[in-house]
């Protein structure tokens, strides 16, 4: 069965759990833990590059990171996020999600309600992952969307104009619940949540984040199911203080 049927049919009966990965040895981690989907987010314009969004993201950074993390997934399917301007017309979308495929995705994520670039992709038989609510590459500031009643209606319209054409999820990203519920309930793609609460049909994380690699990132909805910061740090004390005593390399750590 193809990778998005099974997603598809998950909808209202199994939670899909889906996690960003940018590199070779997360991939490789991911893919023993049985999630549903690997997605390399543009988000590593953030996390991996230290910039404070992702709009200076290329389509030559995004295809670098997919080959990489294709590299460690054997057997997750893997979405490409594509980046701001790579879908700007049909024909750069079309020729741009091609070069996703070519590094090893199975599918790409297109932000907001983009109907004739997301026709093209899925009638040259590529899924598409929608996105709809806080849009990363539009956005002037991070803030929760759909609080004002307008606000809402058009984010449930782009939802349900993506959903008529045949996306296999759709992204709720930052909005309240009640409105992701609301979409949840009216469209048959699985809905994946990120800051949208408990009524999506799945739900999708920075890893970095869960992982509590930047303990000064904290928006309301993120949980951390580690503190790698903390961990990372008290490995590195430690070996400044054995390399300073001269206790590293000892007998155990050498040739002979
Ligand atoms: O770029 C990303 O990681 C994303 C997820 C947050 C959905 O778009």
């Amino acid at each position: 069965m193809e990778f998005q049927e099974r997603i598809r049919r998950k909808k209202s009966k199994e939670k899909i759990v889906v996690l960003t990965a940018y590199d070779y040895q997360i991939a490789k981690i991911l893919d023993g833990t049985g999630i549903d989907l690997i997605l390399v987010g543009d988000s590593l314009g953030m996390v991996v590059q230290g910039h404070s969004n992702t709009k200076s993201v290329t389509l030559k950074d995004m295809i670098y990171h997919t080959k990489n993390v294709a590299r460690g997934a054997k057997e997750t399917p893997i979405i490409g996020d594509m980046p701001i301007n790579s879908y700007n017309t049909k024909d750069d979308g079309l020729r741009n999600a091609e070069q996703f495929l070519e590094a090893g995705a199975h599918g790409v994520k297109i932000e907001g309600n983009r109907p004739e670039v997301v026709r093209a992709l899925i009638d040259a038989g590529i899924p598409v992952m929608g996105h709809v609510g806080m849009l990363p590459q539009m956005a002037e500031t991070y803030r929760v969307k759909g609080k004002k009643p307008e606000e809402a209606e058009e984010i449930f319209r782009d939802a349900l104009n993506l959903d008529r054409l045949g996306v296999f999820s759709i992204v709720l990203e930052c909005m309240p619940e009640s409105l992701a519920k609301r979409i949840t309930e009216n469209v048959k793609a699985p809905t994946i949540g990120i800051g949208a609460g408990k009524h999506c049909d799945g739900q999708v994380m920075v890893i970095n984040d869960m992982l509590g690699l930047d303990e000064s990132f904290k928006p309301k909805y993120v949980k951390r199911y580690a503190h790698l910061n903390e961990v990372i740090k008290n490995a590195v004390a430690r070996f400044v203080e054995e390399v300073s005593a001269g206790n590293y390399p000892d007998d155990e750590h050498t040739y002979h």
